[in-house]
């Protein structure tokens, strides 16, 4: 038998990215292994949106080499936001051990490479999936390498999208997130230029499907009708992704964010006052080119007053060809260290209220699967919840009381004896 093998990090275009690999592997007959070591193709799927990314990356390409040594009959193929046309020479020099580079999301180019090596192998589709609705990106974030990698926006039209959310709803998947690095710009390059909220209507349509998600939103492109869309459509869950990036104007002109902190402040009131109990996750990036002890207590201070949900935070990270690799990278990383762990500590803190106000209340969560003797799912605000039980809940929606809550997940126990028509 032929067994491959993925590798993933970075954002969840990648894991959609991935996802759409193996499915398509195990079209060609190839069996999924966990294992780099037993597999014939191994894949990785590679980020450089920070240095520390792209290292993680050559960390793992280095560790590959010797059994691409020991068994050079076995396919290496590297996909994702390292393989762009300047770096493609350079790395084929350092790792002449790879068989094949992929740019972005080229799952076809594998294909093609492969070939067919046997009987399709069936696919188990997980119960929560990332489904790409427009690839690449439009915006002039100044520290941004993402954009140069993935290119133009383009959107999948509403068909395509719709086919492929029916069809994995047919293979048992209960809850589809859209994904895009601007998912709410969606639409504008399509003919009739269709918007988000308007996918969101036909998406909501498809039988069988329990909830709808979508990510990452740009603050300039969160219309009132996409809110109005997310209160008004019971399948869209009420949680909303939206970086805010520095809690400064100053700095965040020179991101080329275009907004103004408090522009951005009455688009969540906005959110708020018509999204009853919405959960709002945003990302910050510390110690961008010249920022002060001042502009960093505006983050600071923004994550204390909006008490986020969730809070990615990044320390700054130059990275070559965007506009900001030009400014002098002026602070040290024990400086951007220690904001970075401030900012941490007080989300940990805010997190760890807001979940706790949940105790003792029921919430419905989706099971996705079983995890060191728990079950594993979410809320509809995205929060993750573990609970014991015999029973298999996968796939459904359990009652759970919340017994235990900390920053980031949270425990209980079952409001209900038997899984529905279990
Ligand atoms: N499209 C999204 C948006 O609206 O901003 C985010 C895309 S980006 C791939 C994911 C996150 O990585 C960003 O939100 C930002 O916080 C962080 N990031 C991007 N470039 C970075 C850099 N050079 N250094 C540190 N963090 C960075
Ligand atoms: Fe990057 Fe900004 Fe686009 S963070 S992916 S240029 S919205």
């Amino acid at each position: 038998m032929t067994h491959y093998y993925i590798w993933t990090i970075g954002c969840q275009m990648n894991d959609a990215d991935s996802r759409r690999a193996a499915e398509e592997l195990q079209r060609l007959g190839y069996l999924p292994t966990p294992r780099a070591e037993e597999a014939d193709v191994v894949l990785l799927n590679t980020c450089v949106v920070r240095q520390k990314a792209e290292d993680k990356v050559y960390g793992r390409l280095s560790s590959l080499k010797p059994l691409k040594e020991r068994r050079p009959e076995i396919t290496l193929a590297v996909m994702g936001c390292l393989v762009a046309p300047e770096t493609r020479r350079d790395l084929g020099r350092r790792f002449p051990y790879v068989d094949l580079w992929l740019p972005p999301s080229e799952v076809k180019g594998l294909v093609e490479f492969l070939g067919k090596r046997g009987e399709p192998v069936p696919f188990t589709y997980p119960v929560s999936a990332y489904v790409p609705v427009v690839t690449g990106c439009d915006q002039y974030c100044t520290y941004c390498i993402v954009r140069l990698r993935r290119g133009r926006e383009r959107s999948r039209p509403m068909k395509e999208v719709l086919e492929e959310v029916r069809c994995l709803v047919e293979r048992g998947v209960q809850e589809v997130t859209l994904v895009g690095q601007i998912v709410d710009s969606y639409g504008h390059d399509l003919p009739g230029q269709p918007t988000l909220a308007d996918l969101l209507g036909e998406v909501h349509e498809v039988e069988g499907l329990w909830r709808i998600r979508f990510l990452t939103s740009h603050p300039n492109f969160m219309t009132d009708g996409l809110v109005e869309a997310v209160a008004s459509l019971p399948k869209v869950c009420e949680h909303i992704e939206l970086p805010v990036q520095a809690g400064d104007d100053r700095i965040l002109k020179r991101m080329g964010r275009r907004y103004t902190v408090s522009q951005y402040r009455s688009l969540l009131a906005k959110i708020r006052g018509r999204i009853p109990g919405v959960s709002l996750a945003t990302d910050v990036i510390v110690g961008f080119p010249g920022e002060t002890e001042e502009e960093f207590k505006g983050t600071y201070r923004i994550l204390e007053e909006e008490r986020f949900d969730v809070v990615h935070v990044a320390a700054y990270s130059p990275r070559p060809a965007t506009p900001a690799a030009r400014l002098p990278d002026d602070l040290p990383p024990e400086e951007k260290e220690r904001r970075r762990r401030a900012l941490e500590k007080l989300q940990a803190n805010i997190a760890e209220e807001i979940n706790q106000a949940l105790l003792g209340e029921t919430l419905e969560i989706l099971v996705e699967e079983r995890r060191k003797g728990k079950w594993k799912g979410r809320t509809r605000t995205n929060k993750l919840v573990f609970f014991p039980d015999d029973n298999d809940w996968r796939g459904k929606l359990a009652p759970v009381q919340i017994t235990w809550a900390g920053p980031w997940s949270m425990q209980g126990h079952l409001n209900a004896p038997t899984p529905p028509g279990g």
